[in-house]
C-alpha cells in the first residue's frame, strides 16, 4: 500500500512548521525521514498518520484520501509509533500490546486464538516475551518503547509509521528493530536521527530542513558530504561499504576560535 503526501502544509504561531511537502512512500518501501531537531519530521508524520489535519494539501493511502477513511478502517491499514507515546499506567505489558488488536475486533468479531497468537508473536519480535505480566510503570524506557512497537506490529498494518523508534533502545535492539521492520515487509516510514541506520536499512531517504523537503533519493544519492554539512552542520566523509551503501564517518567539530572559556 502506497502512502502519499501532496503539498502538505501545517502552520503554528504564525509560521509554517511544514511547508508544501510532497512525497510518496511506495508500496513495500522503507523510507527514512531525517532532518535536524525542529525541522518538522514529527509534524509531517502526524499529518501522514491522520493525527493532525493539514492546513494545506492532502494525504492518501493508495488513491483514497486519508481524511475520508473511517477511523477504524484507517487503524487497520496504518499504525503509528509516536516519538513521545504514553500508555495508561495500570496496564500490563501484554495488555498494552493487546490494544493493537482493537481495530480488528467488534461485536461480531470477538477476541480469538488468532489475536492471542498475533500478540504473542509481536511480543517475541521485540524480545519482550519474558516480561508480559509486568506492570507498565515498572518497565524501563527502552522496554516501553519496544512494547509500543509490538502494539503497532499487532495492529498488522499495511503502512507502519515510526517516529524515532530507536529512542531509548540499546544498540542490539536498535539494529534488531530496524532489521525486523525491514524483514517484515510492508510500507514503512521511519524518522531516524542516526544517518548510518538510515543508510543501512532504508530504500530511500527523505531529508527535511526548516519545514521543507530538501532531498529525496537512495542513501548513496542523498548522503553526500555536502548535504550532511549543509543540513546537519557537521563535517563528514562518506565511505561505501561492500553492500554499496554509504557509511558516514563524522569529523569532530572544528575547534572554536580562541576565546576565554565561559567557566
Ligand atoms: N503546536 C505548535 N506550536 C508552535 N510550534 C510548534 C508546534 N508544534 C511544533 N512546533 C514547532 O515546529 C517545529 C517542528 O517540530 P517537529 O516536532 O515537527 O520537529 P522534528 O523534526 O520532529 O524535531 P525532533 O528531531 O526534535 O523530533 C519545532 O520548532 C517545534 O517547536
Ligand atoms: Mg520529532
Amino acid at each position: 500500500m502506497r502512502l502519499s503526501a501532496a503539498n502538505l502544509t501545517w502552520r503554528a504561531a504564525g509560521r509554517a512548521i511544514v511547508e508544501d511537502v510532497s512525497l510518496e512512500v511506495r508500496s513495500g518501501e522503507f523510507l527514512a525521514l531525517v532532518g535536524p531537531n525542529g525541522s518538522g519530521k514529527s509534524t509531517l508524520i502526524a499529518m501522514l498518520a491522520g493525527l493532525k489535519r493539514p492546513h494545506g494539501g492532502a494525504v492518501a493511502l493508495d488513491d483514497r484520501p486519508l481524511a475520508a477513511l473511517p477511523r477504524r478502517e484507517a487503524a487497520r491499514l496504518l499504525a503509528l509509533v509516536e516519538q513521545q507515546a504514553e500508555t495508561g499506567e495500570r496496564l500490563t505489558a501484554r495488555q498494552a500490546v493487546e490494544l493493537g488488536r482493537t481495530p480488528h475486533l467488534g461485536a461480531l468479531v470477538p477476541w480469538s486464538g488468532r489475536d492471542e497468537a498475533i500478540v504473542r508473536e509481536a511480543l517475541e519480535a521485540v524480545d519482550m516475551a519474558l516480561l508480559t505480566d509486568r506492570m507498565w510503570h515498572s518497565l524501563s524506557g527502552g522496554e516501553r518503547q519496544r512494547l509500543h512497537i509490538a502494539r503497532a506490529l499487532a495492529q498488522e498494518p499495511k503502512v507502519l509509521i515510526l517516529d524515532e523508534p530507536t529512542n531509548h533502545l540499546d544498540v542490539e535492539h536498535q539494529l534488531g528493530l530496524l532489521a525486523l521492520v525491514r524483514r517484515r515487509g510492508g510500507t514503512v516510514l521511519a524518522a531516524l536521527h542516526d544517518l548510518n541506520h538510515a543508510a543501512m536499512f532504508a530504500d530511500r531517504i527523505a531529508v527535511m530542513q526548516a519545514g521543507r523537503l530538501v532531498a529525496l533519493g537512495t542513501p548513496a544519492d542523498v548522503l553526500t558530504p555536502d548535504l550532511v554539512a549543509a543540513v546537519f552542520k557537521v563535517r563528514a566523509s562518506i565511505e561505501t561499504g561492500p553492500d554499496h551503501r554509504p557509511f558516514i564517518r563524522y569529523a569532530p567539530p572544528a575547534p572554536a576560535p580562541a576565546e576565554t572559556p565561559a567557566w
